[in-house]
């Protein structure tokens, strides 16, 4: 579909270098240039020492080997001619005009007509950018401004100018939304486009404001964070993961290019202690500690913040404050809170979501515009938008009067409406004249979330919920916290097979949640040990199983398509499946071993059957095992669906869907392909080593106890696992089948829960949320 084959990104800095990973991560060619540092003898030195950060970068940048190499360094003078081949030039120089310039001279001079040209420019207008360039240069010219890191964040925004071919910016947008999986935002040609104009906005104003009215950091950040929707950093620990240094250039060119009546301008103020902070290198987590830091002094690791008033630190004291724990259900009561928490809130918020409205039609055509830059480029959790219609425009509007703020022309008009509704099944938004107009979602794309406006499941229980997504396909959603998986999962997936076998083609596997499963649900399993019914535990296992290989072995085919974690019995799901579709940023491993278990839910037996079948591996049959040993002793887990492939989570031929939003019709689509004369898999028998084989893998286990790496109760754990992957304790002259290594499987899993340490284990996941190294 895209005409966008091969690349080039001019400017190797933070967000360049990034860029050109993210393009390669989508499979294209990706030529990475800057400038001829003066006297070097390697002169595309730059470019290449870019390219050796992203390969470290942390979090990654690249999604794969393979994608790394798609990625050429060069230099923008002995590689100016190649750009003729790109179908895409991205700039991401420097931001100065000059600079900016000189160089659109010099591409066009070389790049072929039609050749979309694009910066990333974050705060120069496009009609600044080319103004005196050729004709030619305007009508391919776009902004497309990516957020930092490239890969992570969805946002992109897209400015396009008077000129401007709407097919050039067609290409580049359906390019950026289907290979890279970026919601693009059209925004208009004005300083700052939206999220960072209305970001900035916000933080100035909640920093000031902190100063103004006397609060601490962490009052102040759990005012600006959960109440909100807002992530946890709140502003003070945001500003820290930026970088407080950046701040004075973002500030100064808003307010330099801004009209001087703009509302942006009054939240410029002067705060010494910043200045001083910035100038002694308190700069947040890149520098010395900002507002928060971690004193390691006299070898500890004390967490403190700041104190505003001297700018001394001292321990970091979480604030709970009353009502900003009440406002988790009601936000409108800490806007109407008399207290300095509820004042700040008021006085940042307000004002904020006010400057969102005014935005409306400066900078974006609609609410949707504001709401997506904010959710997408701040990771709030509500759009400005969303968050007024929490509130209520009422609210707002007199909490604007009260401070004797004017009142936005479009906010009064929604006095007695909402900015969103649902009418006849379709999300709407209020437009400026007043008019509801359908959200229409681009086509491939498929909510969830949309479906459940007006649908009602066909199954259900407090787990999981089964959904119609029309054409004969069925939707497994897991609805328990967390996605983890229990016993009424388990019961709900046998319900939705018997309703696909009698009535449909079809079942597909999918949730909007944040992770696709975090596995099985821990805390049960636990209570059950606690009170020693092991009986119960066993049960769920063999349940699971059951119901793991009723999948595999069903009449209809079963497409799985996870986002964010899937671990575990989440990961065993995966493999059960007859495909999966998987979005790019999908995190997928068998942890089972960092809690003390194994995987109990056929993941051992999935594995190896895949490794045995792998065509590089050496013949015999100890290379599957100890491949297989080595990710699942160690619990690995993929850093993206590509990688998944190289470990085997996936098969190569699973599908891997960038944008989010595009998962759920693609899994769809796949599972309908698969339903045409589908048949279902045959089971494959496994030759295992047998007990010499867990030998071997136990030696490897000890070797790493003795470097330190694997600890006592490690061993225990490598010890089952080896015994199950070897395929236990008899000598095997026959292949082994899948009901005896499930069989091993159980035995190795009843084993483990039943020491003290793996339930040790266990507790501490669930308490601290991090493994126990006992
Ligand atoms: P940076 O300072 O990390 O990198 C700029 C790179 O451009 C340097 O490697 C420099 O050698 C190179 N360069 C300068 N002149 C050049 C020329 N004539 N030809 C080729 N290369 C040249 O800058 P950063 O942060 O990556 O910013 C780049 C652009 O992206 C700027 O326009 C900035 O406003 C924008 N931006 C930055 C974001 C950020 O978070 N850093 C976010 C979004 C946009």
């Amino acid at each position: 579909m895209s005409e966008i084959r091969k690349a080039a990104v001019i400017g190797a800095g933070v967000m360049g270098a990034g860029i050109a990973a993210h393009i390669a991560n989508a499979g294209v060619e990706v030529l990475l240039l800057d400038i001829v540092p003066e006297g070097a003898t390697n002169r595309s030195a730059i470019a290449e020492k870019a390219v050796e950060r992203l390969l470290k970068a942390e979090p990654a940048a690249f999604m794969s080997k393979r994608s790394a190499k798609l990625v050429k360094a060069g230099n923008i003078e002995d590689d100016l001619p190649a750009l003729a081949e790109c179908d895409w030039i991205v700039e991401a120089v420097v931001e100065r005009l000059d600079v900016k310039q000189a160089l659109y001279r010099k591409i066009d001079a070389v790049r072929k007509p039609g050749t979309a040209v694009s910066s990333n420019t974050s705060t120069i207008p496009l009609a600044a950018l080319t103004e005196g360039l050729s004709d030619g240069f305007r009508r391919d010219f776009l902004i497309t401004h990516f957020f930092n890191p490239p890969r992570y964040m969805r946002l992109l925004e897209i400015v396009s100018g008077p000129e401007t071919d709407p097919a050039t910016v067609a290409r580049v947008s359906a390019f950026a939304d289907v290979k890279l999986g970026k919601t693009v935002v059209t925004c208009k040609d004005t300083p700052g486009f939206i999220a960072n104009r209305l970001g900035t906005y916000w933080m100035q104003l909640a920093v000031g404001e902190a100063f103004a009215l006397g609060l601490t950091v962490e009052e102040a950040d759990s005012v600006m964070g959960r109440p909100f929707g807002i992530p946890k950093t709140g502003v003070f620990g945001l500003l820290d993961l930026v970088g407080l240094d950046l701040m004075p250039h973002v500030q100064g060119s808003l307010e330099r290019a801004l009209p001087k009546d703009d509302p942006f301008q009054k939240t410029v103020r002067d705060i010494p202690l910043i200045r001083t902070m910035i100038e002694t290198g308190l700069i947040g987590r890149k520098g010395k500690g900002g507002f928060y830091r971690l004193n390691r002094e006299g070898g500890g690791k004390v967490k403190e913040a700041i104190d505003l008033a001297s700018g001394s630190y001292r321990r970091e004291e979480k604030a709970r404050l009353p009502e900003v724990e009440a406002a988790a259900k009601n936000v409108g009561a800490l806007l109407g809170a008399t207290t300095p928490a509820g004042r700040y809130a008021v006085s940042v918020m307000a004002r904020t979501l006010a400057y969102a409205a005014w935005l409306v039609p400066a900078a974006a055509d609609d609410v949707v515009a504001i709401d997506d830059a904010m959710r997408l480029g701040y990771n709030w959790k509500w759009g400005p938008f969303e968050l007024i219609d929490r509130i209520g425009a009422p609210a707002l509007i007199a909490a604007l009067d009260g401070m004797g703020e004017p009142v936005p022309e479009f906010l009064t008009l929604a006095r007695d409406k909402t900015f969103y509704r649902v009418e006849n099944g379709k999300r709407q938004y209020l437009g400026r004249d007043g008019i509801y107009r359908d959200i229409v979602r681009p086509e491939g794309v498929l909510l969830l979330s949309d479906i459940k406006l007006t649908a009602q499941p066909v199954l259900k229980n407090s787990s999981a919920a089964v959904w119609d997504l029309g054409d004969g396909v069925l939707c497994f959603e897991f609805t328990s916290k967390s996605n983890s998986l229990d016993e009424g999962i388990i019961t709900l997936l046998g319900k939705a097979s018997k309703l696909v076998k009698d009535k449909h083609k079809a079942l597909v596997i999918y949730n909007e949640g944040s992770n696709f499963s975090v596995g099985a649900n821990l805390g049960l399993a636990l209570f059950a040990c606690n009170i020693a019914a092991f009986g119960e535990v066993e049960k769920l296992v063999a349940a699971g199983q059951q119901a793991y290989q009723a999948l595999k072995y069903a009449t209809f085919p079963v497409v799985s398509a996870p986002a964010g974690m899937a671990l575990g019995g989440g990961c065993e799901i995966l493999l059960h499946s007859d495909a999966v579709q998987a979005h790019a940023e999908s995190y997928i491993g068998l942890v089972e071993c960092g809690v003390g278990v194994l995987p109990g839910w056929g993941g051992c037996k999935e594995m190896l059957t895949r490794w045995q079948t792998d065509p590089a591996l050496p013949k015999g049959p100890m290379p599957a095992p100890s491949k297989v040993f080595e990710m699942v002793s160690t619990a690995t887990v993929s850093k993206s669906a590509a990688e998944a492939k190289e470990y085997k989570f996936l098969r190569e031929s699973d599908g891997i869907t960038m944008n989010r939003d595009r998962l759920l019709a693609d899994a769809k689509a796949k599972a309908l392909a698969l339903a045409e004369n589908y048949v279902p898999p045959k089971p494959v028998d496994l030759t295992l080593p047998g007990p010499s084989g867990r030998v071997a893998l136990e030696m490897a286990a000890e070797s790493f106890h003795k470097r330190g790496i694997a600890t006592k109760h490690d061993l225990v754990v490598a010890s089952a696992l080896a015994e199950v992957l070897t395929g236990g304790p008899a000598d095997h002259i026959q292949p082994v089948t899948e009901a005896q290594v499930l069989e091993l499987e159980r035995a190795g899993f009843m084993k483990l829960i039943r020491t003290n340490a793996t339930l040790a284990r266990i507790e501490s996941v669930l308490e601290t949320g991090r493994p126990l190294r006992n």
